[in-house]
This record gives structure tokens, sequence and C-alpha cells, in this order.
């Protein structure tokens, strides 16, 4: 099959130009499943002319792991070999040999290929209808959805043809396509959407992904009119697998139910008495007999808390209701754990929560839409945050590496004490909010394209180097046929978009709240500093800066104990003042501004210095972009220059309001005179 391009929008990392080296090449897929015809359309979409007999590049789906997904490189008798499990893998397959850019088998290494993950799952946050304070998307920052407009799914599915092949380049397989909030009409899907979400399925089909819908708890009781959503209650049970029976006759591939319950004001099982376990199940049972997961949010805490009440910590929260219930979750629940305590700050620990459930099956959930890393106004590259966050150790080393489990690890059920089930299905994998929307650069910021790209590479291979993946994304995207039929890329092309990536995350963080803090944004839209916005709300997240200090105490000795859900050695290197990371100084303890930092700095005066070095970098990256003016994609570049110069403004007002801020609650000046409001 051939998708036709949506005309006016960006190709992002799949332009013609990406796959020119296959022009002329001789290709022969051995395979008669959906996908290997989705691969020849691809090879002729290259320009590489298909055969039957020998061939430049031979992919061959050997059947041999129905299910499977991985591939095994050879060289064949001077031709490239690639015999894939099965029909899904000869699609990783095919990808796997676009991103290398050469069908040469001296230019790729013999081995196999497989994904350490088997959900690989992005999350949209769409809703059908526009809502009046989040607009269509939530916490989208790409215009409107790609899946729904004028209140309903859209006739023209050709756009989400065009992300589904994307997303199958970089081993996305499965995708939520509405809110995990969900409003009254988009829990309709479930009902009389159906046929829609049904075309929407058959758009990503052909990808090897496939479809989940998020649901109301109260299903029930909005959609079937009884009078309550218990999930003990035998008429709820039999609504619940008629409407999972109705849902497979329409998608027979269907892939399950995402559930935000008891957060937020969702509905939820404590209405009735009822835990998170009690919840999950019922869903899961009635999916059980077609193979459908529940992904159950472990995103629940207290959002009305007084923020008088010093004894409430909202960090702990997801651990203290999910940690019991563990060996409580049926096989085909996945508990789906933000990566941090709290709600995916630029900087926070890794949810204790990831180390405490090793007979339940966990996914980790990762945010690609920048929410609170600067909205796809800022250039803020997340592969580095993610791949610290993946190979974290949650029972150490505290440095180096010496084979214990990763959080990696844990989410693919390999974690210590998991459980036989757990381990069987091979974890919950990961889960991340897109950042896609119905823009002409798919992401706003045309950069933040390679968050997504990253998503799904460090999904698929937890251990690549960020940085390199973040290249191979420069290679696909920037692209440049050149005579000879290879795929080319301006070096320079390349360097600066280095030079403006791979630290931003780092420069993002450094001009924002400082020390693993969080928060400091304004309050509803999260955009821009506002370093009491949350101070006195009830959303539970605090700083407790005063003349004297800041920084929330959260150790077992004097603080909210929170260190004590980690085991050890972190529980001890958290509670210490002498070894916990600088960068989670404030998350974990409340210091003096005078507190010196392993660099030897005070707090004050490193706050001071990374927000004007922040600045500069940012200044920098202005500069550097200008040199590529008429390089690259002039709409691209115009794009990014606009929107680096609103990052311009923005970093300022971070570094003048944080710095101001606390030169005043201090009295501190800074060290080196600078001009501090
Ligand atoms: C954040 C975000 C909300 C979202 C929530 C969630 O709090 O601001 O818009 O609904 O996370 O993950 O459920």
């Amino acid at each position: 099959m051939t998708t036709p391009d949506h005309p006016s929008v960006h190709p992002a990392w799949l332009p013609d130009a990406a796959t020119s080296f296959l022009r002329g090449r001789t290709v022969r897929v051995v395979g008669d499943g959906p996908l290997a015809e989705t691969v020849r359309g691809e090879a002729r979409r290259a320009g590489a002319t298909l055969v039957d007999g020998d061939a430049d590049l031979v992919l061959r789906d050997t059947g041999a792991v129905p299910g499977g997904e991985g591939f095994v490189v050879a060289h064949g008798d001077g031709h490239l070999d690639v015999a894939a499990d099965d029909d899904a893998a000869l699609l990783h397959a095919w990808f796997h040999v676009v991103r290398t850019g050469t069908t040469d088998p001296a230019g790729h290494a013999d081995g196999r290929h497989e994904p350490a993950h088997a959900l690989r799952m992005l999350d949209h946050w769409d809703n059908v209808d526009v809502h009046p304070v989040m607009g269509q998307v939530e916490r989208g920052y790409s215009g409107g959805s790609i899946f729904y407009a004028d209140g309903r799914v859209r006739e023209d599915l050709s756009r989400v043809e065009q992300y589904a092949r994307l997303l199958a380049a970089t081993g996305v397989n499965r995708v939520a396509i509405n809110n995990v909030n969900v409003h009254a009409r988009e829990a309709r899907l479930l009902t009389d959407g159906l046929p829609d979400v049904a075309r929407v399925a058959a758009a990503f089909r052909p990808w090897g992904v496939r479809v989940h819908l998020s649901v109301s708890f109260a299903s029930p009781i909005v959609l079937g009119g009884l009078a309550t959503s218990d999930p003990l209650d035998p008429d709820v049970r039999a609504w619940w697998a008629g409407a999972v029976a109705r849902v497979h006759e329409a998608i027979p591939d269907f892939g399950g139910f995402v559930v935000k319950a008891d957060s937020e004001g969702q509905p939820g099982p404590f209405a009735y008495g009822r835990d998170h376990a009690d919840g999950a199940n019922l869903l899961a049972r009635a999916l059980a007999p077609y193979g459908g997961t529940v992904h159950w949010r472990a995103f629940v805490y207290d959002h009305a808390q007084d923020w008088r009440d010093r004894s409430t910590d909202r960090a702990r929260a997801a651990y203290d209701h999910f940690a019991p219930l563990d060996g409580r979750f049926d096989e085909n629940v996945v508990v789906q754990v933000k990566h941090g305590p709290m709600d995916f700050q630029t900087r926070e620990p890794v949810s204790p929560v990831l180390a405490a459930m090793p007979r339940t099956r966990l996914a980790v959930e990762l945010q690609v839409t920048q929410e609170y890393t600067g909205q796809q106004r800022h250039a803020c590259y997340l592969g580095p945050w993610w791949s610290e966050i993946l190979r974290f150790r949650p029972w150490g080393p505290v440095e180096g590496d010496d084979g214990s489990p990763t959080v990696s690890d844990v989410v693919g059920g390999a974690g210590p004490g998991a459980s036989p089930q757990v381990a069987a299905a091979r974890g919950g994998g990961i889960a991340a909010v897109s950042n896609v929307g119905d823009d002409a650069f798919w992401t706003g910021h045309p950069l933040a394209q390679a968050n997504l790209y990253a998503f799904g590479r460090l999904a698929w291979d937890p251990a690549l180097d960020p940085t390199d993946v973040l290249d191979e994304w420069v290679s696909l995207t920037f692209a440049s046929p050149s005579v000879a039929g290879d795929r080319a890329i301006d070096p320079d092309v390349r360097a600066a978009l280095h030079d403006v990536l791979d630290d931003s995350w780092r420069t993002y963080e450094s001009y924002t709240a400082p020390l693993g803090v969080g928060f400091m944004v304004n309050p509803g839209h999260h955009y821009g500093p506002s370093v009491d916005g949350y101070e006195y709300s009830p959303w539970g997240t605090y700083h407790f800066a005063d003349r004297d200090g800041i920084g929330v105490d959260r150790t077992r000795a004097t603080g909210t104990g929170y260190t004590g859900q980690y085991p050890a050695p972190w529980r001890d290197v958290y509670e210490s003042l002498d070894t916990c990371p600088d960068e989670l100084l404030l998350f974990f303890h409340h210091v003096p501004y005078g507190h010196v930092l392993h660099d030897g700095t005070s707090v004050v005066q490193h706050v001071y210095d990374t927000h004007f070095a922040g600045v500069e970098r940012v200044e920098a990256y202005v500069r550097t972009w200008e040199g590529l003016r008429g390089t690259v994609d002039d709409a691209v570049f115009e794009r990014v220059a606009e929107r680096l110069a609103e990052q311009l403004r923005s970093a300022r007002e971070w570094r003048d309001q944080v710095c101001t801020y606390f030169l005043r609650a201090s009295g501190v000046a800074d060290a080196h005179g600078r001009r501090i409001y």
C-alpha cells in the first residue's frame, strides 16, 4: 500500500530524500501478510524495483515467531538478507534498513534486532470536541487533533495514515486516541462512535499499530443507564462484557483501554468503597477473552490539598495507593506509572512505585508533549532525560554499571522478584503522551519532532545513546538527495542541529526551576515563570521558600518520609544532604540559601549562575540557527527562528523573575555583580 502524502504537511523524518538510496535497487519481499504488502508499497514509493529472484535487499517473513517483532540481518551472497520473525517484524526490518541508509551489506552489522519492550505506546490527549479551557488537545501545542474535527472523527484520515507511517518508522506499536480525561462526548467513542474508531484503526493497521481507547470508569452510568459503576456489581460486569464484545466485533485487533480513575476528578472505584485493583480487574476481565489490555494509571493523589497542611506529600501518593495492591492485578492489567512522583517536571527523581510492584505489570509513562518543558516554543530535546530515567537503577549502584536491573528492565518484566506472569508478559512497556497535532510541522516547533522520534526509538532500545538517536533523526529529516542517489546531509546542518539540541534539556533546566524544586510555573496553562504560582494552591506542589531557605523536606528523619519509599541505596542516598545529588537537592531537602553544593557554590549563587548561563546558551542557539538561513527549507527555518525568539524572550523572563525572587528573599547579592532587578 502507499499512503498519499497530505499535501500541506511536512514529511517529518520520511521525506522522499530519506529513501533516495533505494532508488533503482532491487528488493524482494517474501511474505503474504498485510504488512508485507505495506513494505512492498514502501519499496515502490522509494523507487526500488520489486523482484522475485536475486535482489540487493531480501526481506523474508519467516513466520518463526508469530507475534514476535525481531529480525536478523545477515550478509547474503553479495546482498543484504533480513529474516523477520513475522509480518510486523518485516515492517520494522524495512525501516531499519531505511535508517541505516544503505543496502550495501558492508554498511550493516550482522545480528538480531528486537524490541526491549512489547508495548510501545503513545497516548493522545485529544478531545473530539473543543474543550472550553483545554482546547481540543489537552496540553497540546501543535494545533488541533489529527483525528477529530467539527465534533466528530474526520472523514479524511490520510493525515492519520501518514502519522501511522511515521510511527512505524520509529517502532511505536500502540496508540490511544482520546484524552485520559474522558468528557461526555468522548465517552461515546466506546459505543455509537465505534464505526468511526474502526476507521481510525484501519488507518493504523497497515503500519502495525493497534488502537486503544481511554474510557470513563462511569461508562455503565453515563452510557449504559445503570445506577452504578460499582466494579463488584454483576450488572456492571455484564455491561462491560457487552461493550467490549461490540468493540471487538468492530475492531478485531482492538488493543484495550486506558483509564484515569479517582484522579483529578475522574470517576473511579473509590466511590463504592473499592480499590484500584477491583476497578482495573473489572475491565481486564471484560477484555481478557479478546487479548486486550487495561492500562490503569497510577497518577492518583489529592488535588484538593490545603497548603497549610505540611503532613500531606503529593510525591508519596502513587506509592501509598498502589504498592499495597501488588499481586492483586490481573495478568492483562498494566499499571501505568508516571516517571516521577509529581508530574512530568523538568527534573524529578524516578518514581519509587517502579521498584515496589514486582508482581504487577508496570509501564513507565513519559511526556513527549512539552507541558512543563517549554510547550514546543522552547527547543528541548528530551532524549537524554528519558535515557536517564530508563537506565536508572532503582536498587543501585549509585554510579557505574554492575548489571543491576534498570527501570527499562522493570517495565520489560525483568525486575528483581518479577512474578512468572509479569516476566512472561514482558512487563507493561513504555507509554508517552504524544506531541502531535494538525500543525503543518506536526509538532508546532519543528525540532520537537525529534522528541517523538526519540520516544519510539528509545522504547524499542533504551540502550541507544540519545545523541545517536538525535543524529538518526537529523539524517532522516534533513536528508537531501544527491546525484549519486545516496542520501546526503549538509555537515553544517548536522552540526547546527546538534549544537541547538544536544544539551537543550539541561539548558531548559538551567533557566527554569532550580535543583529539582519543580513547578514555579504559571498556574493552569503552565507556561512561563511564576515562582509562587502554586505556592498557596490546592495542588500539593510547594517549594516553601522563605527568607532563610527553600526546598521540601522529604526525609524520614524530619520530613514527610518519602525517601523511605525507595529501596537501598537510594533511600539513604536521598536522605543524606551529603549524598543527595545536587540536581535533586530541593526536591528532598529544605536548606538555607547559603548551603554549599558539591561544586562549592552556594544554593543562591547556583540559582543566579545557572539562570544567567542558560540565557547565554539560548542566545547562542539563536545565532547558530541564524547561520542556517538559506540552507534549510525556508518554512522550517522561519518557524524555528520564530520559536527561538520566543524561547529567548521567555528564558530572560525566567532568569529575571527567579533571580529577583531569590535576591529579595535571601538578601544575598550576586557574587559576580550582574544585574538582578
Ligand atoms: C497533568 C496535566 C493534566 C493531565 C494530567 C494527567 O496534571 O496538567 O492536563 O490531565 O497530568 O496526566 O492525567
